[in-house]
């Protein structure tokens, strides 16, 4: 009985342990700091990428890849009836997501 309780007792840690770990994880996701969070790219791209959905961290995607994700959200913003980009705003928020896109 004592052995299976001390058995029990650790797998709920470990139960705990696990959730703890992926709130850490999920709340890191959602409110992660951007990089050069208070520029004036890092907030236009806040304030225009951030309408829908949470903003995703730069280096998520590659430059490659986010080349071809703001095209498909400026479809998005069309659909929407959102004000698209300027092109100022587009290369702006380009050239701040592909500066610090991940790497692969
Ligand atoms: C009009 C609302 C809207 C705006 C504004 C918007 N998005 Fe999105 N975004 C979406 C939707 C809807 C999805 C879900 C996937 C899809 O439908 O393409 C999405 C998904 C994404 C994804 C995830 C794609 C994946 O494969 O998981 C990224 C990254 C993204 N958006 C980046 C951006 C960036 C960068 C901007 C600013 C240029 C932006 N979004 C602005 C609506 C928007």
């Amino acid at each position: 009985m004592a052995r299976i309780s001390t058995i029990t007792s650790i797998y709920c840690w470990l139960i705990i342990a696990a959730l703890a770990g992926g709130i850490l994880l999920l709340t890191g996701c959602q409110n992660g700091k951007i990089p050069d969070e208070d520029s004036y790219a890092a907030q236009l791209y806040l304030k225009r990428c951030g309408q829908c959905h949470q903003p995703y961290n730069p280096n998520l995607m590659t430059a490659t890849m986010w080349a071809a994700q703001v095209e498909l959200m400026q479809a998005r913003m069309k659909q929407a009836g959102l004000l698209p980009l300027t092109s100022a705003e587009r290369k702006t928020i380009l050239d701040y997501l592909t500066s610090n896109a991940g790497k692969q």
